[in-house]
């Protein structure tokens, strides 16, 4: 290395056009002919096309470029050219190189692979163009969504994983062994969320959820995450205004941050742009009329399935907010609404293109002996509840809250079919390696 020469990142290298630089990577793809070598390298900032000309490299240099494989490690010399037809806007014409590690038989190919094989790589899968870019995705959306609550004054209140009771009915708890007591892997931080509310206002928790589901869909993973807001004093119609200030802050954000990965994506941003204030706000009552005059022999009472969801949402172009959904079909926790008390002061958002409930939250509870009577209702153990109803006992307040499950709204985002691309690790259904 010339002193001159500096160690640069793929992501800057248009800083150091005409100059010396080294890079360190993977080789992701190559074409070569007896003279001239186009090597893709990416070095997780991105991917350059570094051109290696035999007549400009040592013998060894030029071996080297026969020899390496896809997915070797490397360490180049070049000179940063620009090449505004290139996606990083610049090429490396290379003077040395160096296999730092050389791969033999990587297991993804450029050829077409089925997705279950590519599961079951999904630690080697991450280094593809799409992984990358949807997790990219992901990662800028985390970011968003702590910057969202942080401008807001919200206090971060982490929920504990393990816990003693159900927070979203029992038939999806993962059980566990606690020294001798059951306990179960958390499906919802939000009760826990409640009684932080009265010590700081306004909160919000974010982390991974786990829920036993049974079923096998695109839409569904055992372990999501999900972050939860929680605001003391905060009734119904201000719920549905956070949440649909939320959701438009995070699309616009991945409008303005994420343009390169949503390219690469190839998703189409025309649906994303009309994202904005003020969604449709459908009462239940209404989306069942709708239903049923759209041939879905729905009963009022009963709750919606993801083709209803699907008929509900493509009557717009943006979010739907569907709102007091019959009190049977919901969590115990749920305010009743004051005109119809069958009905629970509960919000779901259907996010449009088919991506089905994103958003699900309430205005909860505040009354103790109604609650009680609830956990009763829901044939819960009221023991495990105490902490819970002494919030009702110590100082009560009207609140509310709302959970989005953090790999359906970047599935929505980056257009993806299944949520399993939305998270590095997905687990599913009798699936659990790697
Ligand atoms: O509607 P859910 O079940 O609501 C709750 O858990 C409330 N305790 C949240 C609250 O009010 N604080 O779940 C909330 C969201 C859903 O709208 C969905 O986006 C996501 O969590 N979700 C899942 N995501 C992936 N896989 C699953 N199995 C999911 N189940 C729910
Ligand atoms: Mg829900």
């Amino acid at each position: 290395m010339s002193p001159d020469t500096q160690t640069a990142t793929v992501r800057h290298l248009s800083d150091h056009i005409g100059e010396s630089v080294v890079l360190r990577g993977w080789l992701a793809k190559k074409r070569s002919s007896g003279k001239i070598g186009f090597l893709q390298l990416r070095d997780g900032s991105g991917v350059v096309q570094a051109v290696a000309s035999r007549a400009e490299l040592s013998e060894e240099g030029w071996a080297a470029v026969e020899a390496v494989s896809q997915e070797s490690t490397l360490e180049v010399t070049g000179v940063v050219k620009e090449d505004k037809r290139a996606p990083a806007g610049v090429e490396l014409q290379l003077s040395e190189l160096r296999i730092l590690h050389l791969t033999e038989d990587y297991p993804i190919t450029p050829k077409e692979h089925g997705t279950a094989f590519l599961m079951e790589h999904r630690h080697l899968w991450l280094r593809s163009t799409r992984q990358r870019a949807a997790l990219r995705v992901r990662s800028e959306v985390v970011q968003a969504i702590r910057d969202f609550f942080y401008q807001r004054d919200f206090v971060n209140i982490d929920s504990p994983i393990l816990t003693p009771a159900a927070c979203e009915g029992t038939s999806t708890l993962f059980a566990t062994d606690y020294f001798g007591e059951p306990a179960y892997l958390s499906q919802s931080g939000q009760l826990y969320l409640e009684p932080a509310a009265a010590a700081f206002g306004k909160v919000y928790c974010f982390g991974p959820t786990f829920r036993a589901e049974k079923s096998k869909t695109r839409r569904h993973l055992t372990e999501f995450w999900m972050v939860e807001p929680e605001v003391a004093f905060m009734e119904f119609d201000g719920l549905c205004d956070l949440a649909e200030e939320f959701i438009c802050s995070l699309v616009a954000r991945v409008l303005d941050r994420c343009a390169e990965q949503l390219k690469e994506l190839d998703r189409d941003t025309s649906a994303l742009e009309r994202v904005v204030p003020p969604f449709p706000r459908v009462h239940y009552d209404d989306a069942v009329k709708l239903l049923n005059e759209k041939g879905h022999a729905i009963e009022h009472g009963a709750d919606f399935g993801a083709e209803h969801e699907t008929v509900l949402a493509a009557e717009h172009d943006r979010p739907v907010m569907v709102h007091r959904y019959p009190a049977a079909v919901k969590a115990f926790y749920m305010q009743p609404d004051p005109v119809n008390a069958s009905l629970a002061l509960a919000l779901d958002i259907l996010a449009p293109e088919g991506y089905g409930e994103i958003i699900g939250g309430s205005q909860r509870i505040h009354d103790h002996d109604l609650l009680l009577e609830r956990i009763h209702q829901h044939d819960l153990p009221v023991e495990a509840f105490q902490w819970y109803l002494d919030i009702r006992k110590y100082g009560t307040f009207p609140h509310s809250g709302f959970g989005m499950g953090l790999e359906r709204f970047v599935s929505w985002m980056c257009g993806l079919s299944h949520l399993r691309e939305a998270i590095p690790y997905p687990r599913l259904l009798n699936k659990i390696y790697p």
